[in-house]
């Protein structure tokens, strides 16, 4: 009756709010309507809106409900409005990583062709037609036999950091991710192009290659827009722009592109890397195909920026733990001295040795530089947990892997939160389930770049560990905390170490 009495607009009003909340409410009770266990959204803004604000990180959120919700194998949840299903159980994960992967063949986020140079032509953001070519021709680049011959390049890249070390530490601590940026920035300058980056250079700054890695990393405000809508509203993508990265640095490796080629061309030199490959696609008739140069540029940052970040940190979290627990780093010293007495690491044995591959699993357990798998469901599909009832999961619906609340799960790993490399001993792996340990996911998805990655890494370690005893710096925040804010693994205050020189031969 009173709503009789309102005057026209008023009514109108009254009507649209209605519609709007009767809207909210029906889309925030996906799970409640599905009897599935789930957690109270708050209204519009869901449950990971702490990670908009930058206060927490997903995985942190998610974790927490990972945790509360210890008796079911799913809980449902509200990226603001969009329902999102995180697993709990392994055996569901196993199910969407790699059983039913036609079921989730793409990650939550698909970028159309040609909107953004980077992650257009990046597989992780391709749809299941654009990824399966890309995946092949990427997986072609990073084969058991391709990363080897990488070795050398690698190897002199390490030897240039711990000479820069040597030559700048003296008596202060200095910022490891910072070293790990410009030794990941000069070694896929190396790799990609052939051309020194002087990233490693003594007394200089650390240059232009690894000015564009950090641009790429950390954007400007308007990408800042685009990476909270990629993560919490991948539909105002159309709106806000998909573009990532910012034209300048566009125009930088397109330019690197053209000119390696030119320049190899005139004086005759081949090499196996990707502006040999990109000559091939690029050259048409002796002139330059724009379209082609577009997808081989995106192909450029691809590998310069997955390589830049996740492995530089993974290198610098690496040294943090080393330096902050002096008993495991002794004993890989030890295992480092017996295999190689004269300082040199090399590759065939760096690969096989068991300690070095214990502490960096462990590493990669502690702190994943990547946090959550995001996968979208694209065939309705019913999975069945280890036990009770089968989940059925609809199309269109987001799915998500805490890897984080995974690795810390103390069903799993006996000493869930001190770095205890014995977790990945011979009895401690038998005993654990699959898919409960992804630094780098699994399936036909899994990171392709695993091998160079645990080469860079490697290498990197055994070098710095042959030549110095590392200790937190008087900077160091401890205990080491993520920051929330970091697209991937970022550490609160930074990792601040001391580099003291040792006789490597001693
Ligand atoms: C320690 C370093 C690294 C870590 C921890 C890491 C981790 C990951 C993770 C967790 C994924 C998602 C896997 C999934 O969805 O199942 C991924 C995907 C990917 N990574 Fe890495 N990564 C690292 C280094 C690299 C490097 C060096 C490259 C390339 C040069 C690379 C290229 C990629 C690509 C292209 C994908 C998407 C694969 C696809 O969707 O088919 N990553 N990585």
């Amino acid at each position: 009756m009173t709503f009789l009495l309102l005057p026209f607009w008023g009514q109108c009003f009254l009507a649209v709010v209605g519609a709007i909340a009767s809207y909210v409410i029906w889309a925030q009770t996906y799970w409640a309507r599905r009897g599935v266990p789930h957690t109270r959204p708050v209204p519009v803004l869901g449950n990971l809106w702490d990670t908009i604000r930058g206060r927490r990180s997903a995985a942190e959120i998610l974790g927490e409900m990972y945790r509360r919700f210890d008796k079911y194998p799913v809980v449902g949840t509200y990226n603001l409005m969009r329902p999102v299903l995180l697993l709990r159980d392994p055996a569901l994960v196993k199910q969407v990583l790699i059983t039913n992967f036609s079921s989730f063949p793409v990650n939550e986020v698909v970028y159309p062709a040609g909107k953004d140079e980077l992650l257009s032509e990046n597989p992780f953001a391709a749809d299941a037609t654009r990824w399966k070519d890309m995946r092949l021709k990427m997986a072609q680049s990073f084969s058991p036999a391709r990363v080897k011959l990488g070795f050398e390049d690698v190897r002199s890249s390490a030897r240039a950091l711990a000479a820069l070390i040597a030559s700048e530490s003296g008596n202060s601590s200095m910022e490891a991710s910072l070293l790990a940026r410009r030794y990941t920035a000069h070694t896929s300058t190396r790799a990609l192009f052939g051309i020194e980056s002087h990233s490693l250079e003594i007394g200089q700054a650390p240059g232009v290659f690894y000015e564009k890695g950090h641009e790429i990393w950390n954007g400007n405000f308007i990408s800042y827009f685009r990476i909270l809508a990629f993560f919490n509203c991948p539909d105002l993508l159309p709106l806000v722009g998909y573009k990532m990265v910012n034209s300048d640095t566009v125009g930088f490796f397109r330019k690197l592109v053209v000119d390696s080629v030119e320049f190899r061309q005139k004086e005759g030199i081949t090499r196996d890397d990707l502006v040999q490959n990109s000559a091939m696609l690029i050259l048409k008739d002796g002139k330059i195909d724009e379209a082609a140069l577009d997808t081989v540029t995106g192909k450029a940052l691809t590998t310069f920026s997955e390589t830049f970040e996740t492995s530089a940190m993974a290198t610098a979290s690496a040294l943090l733990h080393l330096a902050i627990s002096p008993q495991h780093q002794d004993r890989l010293r030890e295992e480092l001295r017996g295999a190689f007495p004269d300082g040199n690491v090399e590759h065939d044995k760096l690969m096989e040795l068991r300690y070095l591959d214990q502490v960096l699993k462990e590493v990669l357990r502690i702190l994943p530089p990547v946090e959550v798998i995001r996968r979208r469901c694209e065939k309705t599909t019913t999975l069945q947990p280890e036990e009770g009832d089968a989940v059925t999961v609809e199309a269109g619906t987001a799915v998500y892997v805490d890897i984080v609340a995974l690795h810390h799960d103390p069903a799993y790993f006996s000493h869930p939160e001190e770095f205890w490399p014995d977790h990945f001993s011979d009895e401690e792996c038998e005993s654990r389930p699959k898919c409960v340990y992804l630094p780098f996911g699994d399936g036909p998805r899994q990171c392709v770049g695993i091998r160079y990655a645990m080469q860079l890494v490697k290498v990197a370690v055994a070098t710095l560990v042959l030549h110095f005893r590392l200790t937190p710096g008087p900077e160091q925040v401890l205990p080491v905390q993520r920051d929330p804010a970091s697209l991937v693994l970022g550490i609160k205050g930074g990792i601040w170490l001391r580099f003291e020189p040792l006789d490597s031969q001693a």
